[in-house]
């Protein structure tokens, strides 16, 4: 017996068309029916199979490949160089493929190994493989049966715990570019199996729409194509990896502004077909829940997801990741956008959301009485633009009567009314539902007073309040770059006719 610490230090890489050479002299000196050097060049393209190599000394020793099929993953190749056998090389080359299953999310793993050959079939029973059948005559050639085994309830603990090597991952996560042009920020997000932000850019054009009052869809086009090339340069220096490093692109369809839309789902459709790797199509509301799962990465559906942004207002029961079912919504204007048209007549600028929430710091709720709109309909439904109307007619009113309105007082009214209605109706949904916590989202999420009084109020019913940090609630890359693992992990993939829908629905 050797001792391993004699043994020179092996180091698992991506298998590139350069080891092949190398790759296809252990092939053929371990199998009798080996694969062909075309068959490598082509899985090496695949964009569902990923090959690894264990290098000693700078000379490949092993490799190792797995194909995802939906949510499963199968061995399709093993091999250990015979001069270098019985050295722990294949034992750390499996150890590192599972890992990597396992941190893709991946339910099981299959392989089929020669009937005979039963001291590869002891070291897969150690990883916790069992026997799941018999292919007879697979291997034509030698005619020899295959026998097929595998390993299940890979994301149980204690499963995965035998064998996973957090040290062995590395830089082993599928790395995503994410590309967000749904309203009026373009931001690019690069992340590693959707909890890693490698890298992440948001440029916002606020300033560009302040004047109108609100987003002007032709400005906010013109303005996201002439951001984006140079914010992808910005975005690839800052991550220091390179274009063939990317293991797939992700676009926002919708919701959204159909031309602001068109302009990111372009340019991530022309670098997934320039780089040849797979495209992502991506629900902005979906990336707005996920952004969630940031901070709070082993947060475990179901949920309450409740959305407030500038377009929408929803509870939605989120059964599963990519699992949803809207149980109520607004009837008319969204939370962000009876923000935003109060803050203009408050003169407050573009977007009002930000300034009220800050104004009504230093107000007193309960200055003014504000109608709190179907606070006790049967339904999850919401309706906003009463209180929009009794706002603008409260300022009237006391605009006549020479009255000088306290701005303070009147936003943190305002803010009261609003989220009064919005947290008592998401707590009775949560428990008629069974569901004991609420996630967070959307630029309304951002709110200081909001955040606190649901936490408060959550508690007396014993559900938990989770929020994404400040920075991911409003829009940008790296939450859809969430939503874009959760579609790795399930192949989920679109072609390039794919279409963007304005009014996607969840
Ligand atoms: O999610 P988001 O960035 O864009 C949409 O997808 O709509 O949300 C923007 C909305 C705006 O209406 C803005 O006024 C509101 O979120 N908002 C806020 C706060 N920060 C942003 N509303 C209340 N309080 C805030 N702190
Ligand atoms: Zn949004």
């Amino acid at each position: 017996m050797t001792d391993k610490a004699d043994l020179p230090e092996i180091v698992i890489d991506r298998m590139t068309e350069s080891d092949l050479h190398q790759v296809i002299r252990i092939e053929r000196a371990s199998f009798p029916t080996p694969w062909t050097i075309e068959l490598f060049h082509s899985e090496l393209t695949n964009p569902l199979s990923r090959y690894w190599v264990a290098r000693s000394e700078n000379k490949v020793v092993g490799y190792i490949g797995i194909l995802v099929v939906p949510a499963d993953g199968q061995i399709t190749t093993f091999a250990v160089n015979p001069d270098h056998r019985l050295q722990g090389i294949g034992t750390k080359l499996l150890e590192f493929a599972l890992s990597v299953a396992v941190s893709w999310g991946l339910s099981a793993v299959t392989l089929e190994v020669r009937e005979t050959n039963l001291e590869a079939q002891i070291l897969y029973r150690s990883f916790g493989f069992e026997e799941l059948g018999l292919r007879e005559g697979y291997y034509a050639e030698i005619n020899e049966n295959a026998v097929v085994m595998g390993v299940a309830n890979l994301q149980d603990p204690k499963v995965w715990s035998r064998f996973h090597k957090e040290e062995l991952l590395g830089q082993q996560r599928e790395l995503i570019l994410s590309v967000e042009t749904s309203c009026d920020e373009t931001s690019l997000a690069l992340m590693r199996g959707g909890v890693e932000v490698i890298a992440s850019l948001v440029s916002s054009q606020i300033e560009l729409h302040t004047e109108y009052g609100g987003v002007v869809p032709e400005l906010a086009a013109r303005r996201h194509l002439e951001q984006l090339n140079p914010l992808l340069d910005e975005l690839m220096n800052d991550a220091k990896v390179s274009w063939s490093d990317i293991d797939a692109v992700a676009v926002t369809l919708g919701p959204g502004l159909v031309i602001a839309l068109l302009v990111g789902a372009a340019a991530g459709k022309a670098i997934a077909f320039a780089n040849g790797v797979p495209l992502i199509g991506l629900n902005h509301l979906e990336g707005h829940i996920a952004a969630n799962y940031i901070s709070h990465p082993h947060l475990e559906p179901p949920a309450l997801a409740h959305l407030m942004s500038g377009g929408h207002t929803m509870l939605i029961h989120m059964k599963n990741k990519g699992d949803y079912e809207v149980i109520g919504q607004t009837v008319d204007d969204a939370v962000g956008e009876a923000f935003d048209k109060v803050g203009a007549m408050l003169n407050l600028g573009y977007p009002g959301g930000p300034a009220i929430d800050r104004l009504a710091a230093n107000g007193d709720p309960t200055a003014y009485p504000l109608p709190r709109a179907m606070a006790h309909s049967k339904n999850y439904d919401f309706s906003l633009s009463g209180l929009k109307t009794a706002v603008r007619t409260l300022i009237e009113k006391e605009e006549k009567r020479g009255v000088i309105i306290n701005v303070p007082d009147l936003c943190a009214s305002f803010q009261a009314a609003v989220f009064d209605v919005q947290i008592a109706k998401a707590l009775k949904a949560a428990k008629a539902l069974g569901l004991k916590d609420i996630l967070l989202s959307g630029g309304v999420a951002a709110n200081t007073y909001l955040r606190a009084q649901y936490s408060i109020r959550a508690k007396e019913k014993g559900v938990k309040v989770y929020a994404p940090p400040l920075s991911l609630c409003t829009d940008n890359a790296v939450m859809m770059g969430v939503a874009a693992h959760w579609k790795y992990v399930e192949q989920d993939f679109i072609n390039y006719e794919a279409a963007v829908d304005p009014n996607m629905k969840l």
